[in-house]
């Protein structure tokens, strides 16, 4: 007698034959071994296992049962995460603004654009196919508006690569820690100008105001002003990589952060609880913010006479070569107080000896040669986007370390050359582009042979990967 395939008899059949036969259900991508925040703080894992649970996290393409996907959408709100519509109506993928990717890796996994084929790395760029398309409302693709291009209203972002990014972060640390302190100070000399300098950047001064009893931050510069330097994100909005992180599972995956929503709470009413751990974000922190520096390879006597154009034009006034921290280790919190970079500590590692590899200095600290001043500029109407933003036509500085090997560039990847890149520059840069346009044909060859000497790191996360 036949019997249909979901009675008991079939089912005892299935529990015995299954394990001899490998088969599967379907289950989370990320399977039950999670990393909780006690298990680090409490000293369980060695940090190679910190980093390679990091890696699993940045890696591994979520599904439905790890809570991938927003849930319910509410009409209210169209926009922002937890309420997007879907392009299919089972809610799985959209493009635009965010369900975009089921792992990390689908955007930021190439080392360099500077062979061909390209070659992978984990935590690497992306090119223009992984743009991130922010918020639009509006593309106009058949030009109705006669603008001789599609305009739109989002912000339209080519993803950078996270290698170095701990010592950027150390960076911030110290010198937010630097801001506030003199920040701190001002209130007992009323009425002076107090030099916000730090690391060799100078971001402005305050003064303490006696008529108004307040600060006066109207001539602080390239930064907000609650003083927290924030150098991740194509703007500057991020102080570390802590907080990208923690937004870009929600943007990209609909996946809630435990932190952001609470232990146990169904926030976008998909049926998962406790999608990304508070552990596991720490874990994925760290592995990104250890992940190996870019370095300059092949340097020559040409790459050498560039450097000197590259000063002498006025591209090191932003792009600064290199800034050395005081201490060589980054200090991991939990949680994040933007303006006290030192509070909620959990953990500290050297990034000297860490596959990060930065030079240690003999006073102490590294050097991180990642040619920016992290400071906001404004670039100009050519380069702004349309956000509606006041922050439309600022970016950070794009640090240049690894440039060789991570075209397209700009903010949206619009310049498919690095001399295309400088020749876009405006606002604040257009005194040093127009320098570099009217440059003789050998002081140009010579800075673009000394860009080109700036490289990701060549075996990236390697250690993890055997
Ligand atoms: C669809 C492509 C895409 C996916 C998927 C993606 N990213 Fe990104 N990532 C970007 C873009 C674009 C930016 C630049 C965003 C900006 O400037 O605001 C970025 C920036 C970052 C930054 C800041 C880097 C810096 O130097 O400013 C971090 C950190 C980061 N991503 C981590 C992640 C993590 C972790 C994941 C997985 C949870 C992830 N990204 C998934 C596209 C992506
Ligand atoms: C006023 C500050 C400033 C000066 C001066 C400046 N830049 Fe930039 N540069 C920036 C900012 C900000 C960006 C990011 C712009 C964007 O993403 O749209 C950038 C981006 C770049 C990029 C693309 C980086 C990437 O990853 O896509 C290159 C290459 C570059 N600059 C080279 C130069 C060179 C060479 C000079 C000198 C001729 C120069 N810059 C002068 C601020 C400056």
């Amino acid at each position: 007698m036949l019997r249909h395939p979901s009675t008991p008899l079939f089912a005892v059949a299935f529990a015995l034959l299954a394990p001899l036969a490998g088969a599967q259900d379907d289950g989370p991508a990320l399977g039950t071994q999670r990393m909780t925040q006690a298990e680090i703080v409490n000293g369980l894992h060695p940090l190679q296992d910190i980093r390679a649970h990091g890696l699993k996290i940045f890696a591994t393409p979520f599904n439905r049962l790890d809570g991938y996907g927003d849930g319910p959408m509410n009409p209210l709100d169209t926009t922002s995460p937890g309420g997007r519509p879907t392009l299919q109506n089972n809610g799985t993928f959209l493009r635009v603004n965010g369900l975009d990717a089921q792992t990390c890796m689908e955007c930021h996994s190439v080392r360099s654009f500077a062979t061909v084929p390209f070659s992978f790395g984990v935590g690497g760029v992306g090119g223009s196919n992984n743009n991130a398309i922010f918020q639009p409302k509006h593309i106009d693709v058949d030009d109705e508006g006669q603008s001789g291009f599609a305009s739109f209203d989002g912000r339209y972002i080519n993803p950078p690569f996270l290698f170095g990014s701990g010592g950027v972060e150390l960076l911030a640390q110290e010198m937010t820690h630097d801001l506030q302190r003199i920040k701190a100070l001002a209130p007992f000399s009323p009425d002076t100008d107090f030099a916000l300098f730090t690391h060799g950047v100078s971001y402005g001064s305050l003064r303490w105001d006696s008529t108004t009893q307040d600060f006066d931050l109207s001539q602080v510069e390239g930064i907000e002003h609650d003083l927290v330097v924030r150098p991740f994100g194509r703007k500057g909005e991020f102080a570390t990589v802590r907080a990208f992180d923690v937004d870009a599972v929600s943007f990209h995956f609909g996946m809630q952060a435990v932190e952001h929503v609470g232990a146990g709470v169904d926030a976008d009413g998909d049926g998962v609880v406790n999608e990304i751990l508070v552990g596991e974000i720490s874990a994925l922190h760290i592995f990104n913010t250890n992940l190996e520096r870019p370095e300059i390879r092949d340097w020559n006597l040409v790459a050498r006479m560039g450097s000197h154009v590259f000063e002498s034009v006025g591209c090191a006034d932003c792009h600064i070569p290199q800034l050395t921290t005081r201490s060589r280790e980054l200090v991991y919190r939990f949680p994040e107080v933007d303006t006290a970079p030192y509070e909620n500590e959990f953990l500290r590692v050297d990034l000297s000896t860490t596959p990060a590899g930065f030079e240690a200095v003999p006073q102490g600290g590294l050097v991180v040669p990642l040619f920016s001043d992290l400071k906001r500029h404004d670039m100009g109407p050519e380069l702004a986007e349309s956000f509606g933003s006041p922050l439309d036509s600022q970016f950070i500085t794009a640090r240049l370390w690894g440039i060789a090997d991570t075209a397209p560039y700009l903010h949206d990847g619009r310049a498919t050359t690095l001399t295309d890149a400088i020749l876009m520059h405006g606002g604040e840069a257009q005194a040093a582009r127009n320098a570099f346009a009217a440059l003789p044909a050998g002081d140009r060859v010579a800075l673009l042979t000394f860009l080109k000497r700036l490289r990701t790191p060549e075996t990236p996360a390697d250690d993890l990967l055997q």
